[in-house]
């Protein structure tokens, strides 16, 4: 018989959206969460889950929340070593830090060691799934599935294509960038927890070629996610615009070469034109907010409360290392700053549904992952919600759940991960 695990604590699961209605109404807590198979079998009291499952290990957990572990939809793990590089904005620091770091994932040992480096540090921050650029070599693709596989991770990814305006030795062609994209493609998804997504960096780094190229691919393979990079910054879009006069906007460099999509995901998508909106709405395409990266590099503040009103599908994502953080929580903190400057704070409730569930249904996956339901995978966290002087006093005069865990959301970091599930299983 299979091993039940039975994990006792204050348990939160989503039942429906909070930015509809009152956004308390969309979280329910249990007591108690069973675990058989890799999955979560049920809910419910303590004392329900006792007396139904006798034989169960059991892990006491107190008052510490177990939620799902977050999702972090938009990330490049190359970037691991060169977080928190000072001074730059997009485009020089493209050049300045990151292509002369992605220029060694050439060597499987390095690009092996940077991504069991990553995969260390955001399961730590209590990350359990993520959606990764790698770099042009397919030996980034292969370090980081390997890894990923090894420890029953969920994740995504793919090998990012550039053909032009990047260094020597990061570039590839339109046709070597099809040709490897799809072997490995072919190769690894769908294989165990791993998926594939199709991978142009931005318009300014590849050609129209290669663009055309990658939306054949993704033609020849739909049920794939497509994942790249949409109006981050203003200097950013004028270069598109001399690149591309022919094209409407940004999101048309992409759109014409059949690269929109519902399984698109547009990283940044911050100064977006109202044809662009409309498209990216009419289309279900995702739009992944990467608040600690737009505040460091400069970018500008994400229109969260109106994407999310006028029905766009929004996650929430570090973008490591343009992102200042591998934390979800940071990161989660950073969006309410950026919708305290915009004029809407959001509500805990949204905050954690936008790290779990939201992001989940931008890489399509919020059947297996993201929330804590019976039949999801169970990929889960466990939060002390006093982890430090700081985080504690100011809980300890919590009147609810939601007030009792936004000083972790605001003042958290991995010191307030007590455990972290994967599969069912836990890490140790
Ligand atoms: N646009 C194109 N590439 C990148 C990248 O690596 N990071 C960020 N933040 N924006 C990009
Ligand atoms: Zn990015």
């Amino acid at each position: 018989m299979a091993q039940k695990t039975l994990l006792k604590g204050r348990v939160l699961s989503f039942n429906g959206s909070p930015f509809k209605g009152d956004p308390t109404d969309a979280a329910e807590l249990h007591e108690g969460v069973l675990i058989e198979d890799g999955h979560i079998a049920a809910l419910g009291t303590a004392h329900d889950l006792s007396k139904a499952y006798p034989d169960a290990e059991v892990k006491e957990y107190g008052t510490h929340l177990i939620m799902a572990g977050f999702v972090d939809p938009h990330v490049h793990y190359p970037q691991t070593a060169i977080i928190a590089s000072w001074g730059k904005r997009l485009i020089d620091w493209l050049n300045s830090y990151t292509f002369p770091e992605e220029m060694k994932f050439g060597d499987p040992a390095y690009a092996a060691e940077i991504a069991n480096r990553y995969l260390n540090l955001t399961a730590a921050h209590g990350t359990t799934t993520m959606c990764s650029f790698c770099t042009i070599h397919p030996e980034s693709v292969e370090a980081f599935f390997a890894a990923a596989q090894s420890r029953g991770q969920r994740v995504v990814a793919g090998k990012t294509c550039m053909d032009r305006n990047a260094p020597e030795g990061l570039r590839d062609t339109a046709q070597t960038g099809y040709d490897q994209s799809r072997a490995l493609l072919e190769k690894w998804h769908g294989v165990d927890r791993v998926s594939y997504a199709i991978t142009p960096r931005f318009s300014p780094t590849s050609t129209p070629e290669q663009l055309e190229a990658m939306g054949a691919l993704w033609a020849e393979h739909p049920d794939c996610l497509m994942q790249t990079h949409l109006s981050e910054q203003t200097d950013e879009i004028e270069w598109v615009r001399s690149l591309f006069p022919e094209a409407r906007d940004y999101l048309d460099t992409y759109e014409q070469f059949g690269l929109l999509g519902s399984k698109g995901l547009y990283g940044h998508a911050i100064h977006l034109e109202d044809r662009e909106r409309d498209r990216l709405r009419e289309m279900d395409a995702a739009l992944i907010h990467c608040p600690t990266s737009n505040t460091f590099i400069g970018s500008g503040l994400f229109d969260m409360n109106g994407l999310i009103q006028a029905g766009h599908k929004v996650g929430l994502a570090t973008d490591t290392g343009g992102g200042s953080s591998f934390s979800m929580l940071r990161t989660m903190a950073a969006a309410y700053e950026i919708g305290q400057l915009r004029g809407r704070p959001l509500h805990p409730s949204q905050l954690l549904w936008l790290g779990t569930v939201g992001s989940a249904r931008t890489l399509r996956m919020e059947d297996r992952v993201g929330n804590v339901t019976v039949g999801m995978e169970a990929d889960l966290v466990v939060l002390n919600l006093a982890s430090t002087p700081a985080i504690a006093q100011r809980e300890a005069g919590a009147d609810d759940v939601w007030e009792a865990v936004f000083p972790t959301i605001m003042m958290g970091d991995d010191r307030a991960v007590a455990d972290v599930w994967i599969a069912g299983r836990l890490r140790e």
